[in-house]
C-alpha cells in the first residue's frame, strides 16, 4: 500500500560524496534520497587523510596512476584508472571554486601529505584530519542551493521497481514511515560499502550494504566481490565504529612498535609502516592473533602539532582515555573499504537499463584487488559527475506505475551480531576454504532466521553471503584477498556475479 508516489526524472540514492556529485552535475527533476539526516552519515563525514590528486608541482596523473596499479595487484581496469587520475584534477579545482577549503601553507599554496603506496606528497586535507567533514559541508551546501534537487533525508530506500527489466523506480519508507513510490526511470545507487558486516570495522551506522544488496535483488551484474579493504590502524576501545587513526600518521613518521616497543613492519616490507595497506593490515591481524599487541607510536613524529595536524584522532584518543602526544595507541586492523561492488562502465552505467551506480556501492576496477590510500573521495568526485552526463544522455520515457510490493523491515540484532563475528573471523583478513565453507553455511542459515522480510538486516544477510561466497570461490591471494591455504598470485581474472544464480559470468 503506498502511501505517496513521487514523480522525478532521477532519483539519486545517498548523499555521501558520489551522490552529492551526481546532484550537483544533474539538470532537470531531481530526488536525492538518504537514510541519515542530510549531510551527515555515511562514511564521507568521517574520511580523514585526505583527498589524492596529482595537483602538486612535479606529480602529474601518469604517476598518480602507476601508484594506483602498483597497489591494486594486477586486476586494476586500466580506463578506469586513467579516467580517475587524468578527471582528478579538474574535479577537485572544482570542489575548490564550490567552497572546499583545503589545508594551506603560509604562502597559500595547497599542501599535500602522504600515505601509503603513494610516491610522492599527493594528498590534500582539510582541518589537519577532518577532510572528509569539510568535502561533506561544502558539497551539501552546493547542492541546498540548486532548485532542481529536492533532498527527502531520513528516507529509506528498499527496493528497486522494475518493468520489464528495466528501472521503473523505487519503494522507500519516509520519517514517519509512510510508504513513498518514487517514479522515475533513471535510478543512482550511492549508497556506500559493506563495512557494517564487520564486528571491527571504522564504517558508521549507515553503511550495511543496500544498494549492493538492492542490486543483487534486481539481478544487476556484482563484481570483486571478494575484495574487502581491512584498514591496519583503528583504534582498540569499546567504541563501535572503531574510531580511525589515520595513515596520514604514518605518512608524517609514526611508526608501528608491538608490545615490546620493538619496529616491526621494517623487518616485513621495505617500505616499514608505508606498505601496502592490506600487508601492514596482515602484520597487524597476526601479531594480535598471536596474542600480542600493535601500537601506532606518534610521540616523536608528531607529539605537540596533534592539536592542529590531527585534531579528530586526537578527539578519539582522548575520548578513549589516551593522549596520542605522549602514549603509543593501541591498534587493530578494521574492515574500511570494499573494492567490489556493482559492475558499472566508466559512466557508472550497471547491467540494468536505468540503473547506475557510483561511489563505493560501484565498482569501476579502478582499485583492483586493493585500494590505494585516498582515491576514493576522488573516485566518488569524478564518476559521480561522469554518471550524471550519462543519465542526462539516456532521455529515458516516464516509466508506467508499477504495483509497489508491501514492505516490512526486520530487525534483528541478535542474529546481526552472529552474522558480523563470523565475517569478522572467517571472511577477514585471512582466510581459508574451510572456513568461508563454514560461513557460507551459517550466513545461509542466519539469512533464513531473518525470513523474508526487507530492510538493513535482510541486506547485510544477502550482502555478507555474496561476499563469503565470492571469498570461497577465489582460490589464489591477491590484494586484500589474502588465502592462507593458497597464499600465491595466480589468476588475475575479474569475476562476476549475477543474483539469484550466482554463477560466475565472467
Ligand atoms: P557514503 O559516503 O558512505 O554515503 C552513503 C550514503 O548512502 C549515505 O548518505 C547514506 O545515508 C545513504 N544510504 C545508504 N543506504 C541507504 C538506503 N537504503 N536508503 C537511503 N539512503 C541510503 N577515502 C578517501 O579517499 N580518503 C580518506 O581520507 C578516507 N578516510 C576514511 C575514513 C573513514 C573512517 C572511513 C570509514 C572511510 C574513509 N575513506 C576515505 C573512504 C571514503 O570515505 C568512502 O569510500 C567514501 O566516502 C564513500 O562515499 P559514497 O558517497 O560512496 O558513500
Ligand atoms: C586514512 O586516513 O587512513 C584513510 C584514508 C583512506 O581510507 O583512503
Amino acid at each position: 500500500m503506498t502511501d505517496r508516489v513521487v514523480h522525478a526524472d532521477a532519483v539519486i540514492i545517498g548523499g555521501g560524496v558520489a551522490g552529492l556529485s551526481a546532484a550537483l552535475s544533474l539538470a532537470g527533476d531531481v530526488v536525492l534520497v538518504s537514510k541519515a539526516k542530510f549531510g551527515t552519515g555515511g562514511s564521507t563525514p568521517s574520511a580523514q587523510g585526505g583527498i589524492a590528486v596529482a595537483l602538486a608541482d612535479g606529480d602529474s596523473p601518469e604517476l598518480h596512476a602507476r601508484d594506483t596499479l602498483a597497489v591494486g595487484a594486477g586486476i586494476n581496469d586500466h580506463a578506469a584508472v586513467d579516467v580517475l587520475t587524468n578527471e582528478g584534477p579538474a574535479r577537485v579545482r572544482q570542489l575548490i571554486m564550490q567552497g572546499a577549503q583545503f589545508d594551506r601553507d603560509a604562502a597559500g599554496r595547497l599542501q599535500f601529505g602522504r600515505e601509503a603506496g603513494h610516491g610522492r606528497d599527493r594528498i590534500l586535507h582539510a582541518n589537519g584530519d577532518a577532510t572528509g567533514a569539510e568535502i561533506m559541508r561544502a558539497m551539501s551546501a552546493a547542492v541546498s542551493q540548486r532548485d532542481n534537487v529536492a533532498v527527502h533525508d531520513s528516507t529509506y530506500a528498499v527496493d528497486l521497481l522494475l518493468d520489464r527489466g528495466r528501472v521503473a523506480g523505487l519503494v522507500a519508507i519516509g520519517p514517519g514511515g509512510e510508504t513513498i513510490h518514487y517514479a522515475t526511470s533513471a535510478v543512482v545507487l550511492a549508497t556506500g560499502g559493506i563495512g557494517r558486516l564487520y564486528s571491527h570495522t571504522t564504517n558508521s551506522l549507515e553503511v550495511t550494504g543496500d544498494g549492493l544488496a538492492m542490486a543483487a535483488r534486481a539481478g544487476a551484474r556484482l563484481i570483486d566481490l571478494e575484495f574487502v579493504q581491512f584498514h591496519p590502524t583503528a583504534l582498540v576501545s569499546e567504541l563501535d565504529p572503531m574510531p580511525l587513526i589515520t595513515e596520514a600518521l604514518r605518512g608524517a613518521g609514526a611508526i608501528l612498535v608491538d608490545q615490546q616497543g620493538h619496529r616491526y613492519m621494517a623487518a616485513i616490507h621495505p617500505d616499514a609502516e608505508l606498505a601496502p595497506r592490506d600487508v601492514v593490515a596482515r602484520a597487524n591481524w597476526e601479531l594480535l592473533e598471536a596474542g600480542g599487541a600493535a601500537y601506532l607510536d606518534a610521540t616523536q613524529a608528531v607529539g605537540d602539532a596533534f592539536p592542529e595536524r590531527f585534531p579528530t584522532v586526537l578527539a578519539a584518543a582522548r575520548r578513549a582515555g589516551l593522549d596520542p602526544r605522549t602514549q603509543p595507541l593501541p591498534v587493530s586492523p578494521a574492515a574500511h573499504y570494499f573494492m567490489g561492488g556493482v559492475d558499472v562502465d566508466g559512466f557508472g552505467r550497471t547491467s540494468i537499463s536505468g540503473l547506475w551506480a557510483i561511489g563505493e556501492v560501484s565498482a569501476t576496477g579502478a582499485h583492483g584487488a586493493n585500494r590505494l590510500a585516498s582515491n576514493s573521495l576522488l573516485e566518488g568526485l569524478v564518476f559521480g559527475a561522469r554518471a550524471a552526463t550519462s543519465v542526462g544522455c539516456s532521455l529515458l520515457p516516464p516509466p508506467a506505475l508499477v504495483a509497489v510490493p508491501t514492505v516490512e523491515l526486520v530487525s534483528a540484532p541478535s542474529v546481526i551480531a552472529e552474522l558480523r563475528s563470523v565475517m569478522w573471523q572467517q571472511v577477514g583478513l585471512i582466510r581459508d576454504a574451510v572456513g568461508l565453507a563454514s560461513a557460507v553455511v551459517r550466513l545461509e542459515d542466519l539469512g533464513r532466521q531473518l525470513g523474508d522480510g526487507s530492510g538493513e538486516a535482510a541486506n547485510m544477510a544477502l550482502a555478507a553471503r555474496l561476499v563469503a561466497l565470492a571469498a570461497r570461490d577465489r582460490t589464489e591471494s591477491r590484494g586484500a584477498h589474502y588465502r592462507s591455504d593458497h597464499p600465491e598470485m595466480k589468476d588475475a581474472t575479474r569475476r562476476a556475479y549475477s543474483q539469484p544464480t550466482l554463477v560466475t559470468v565472467a
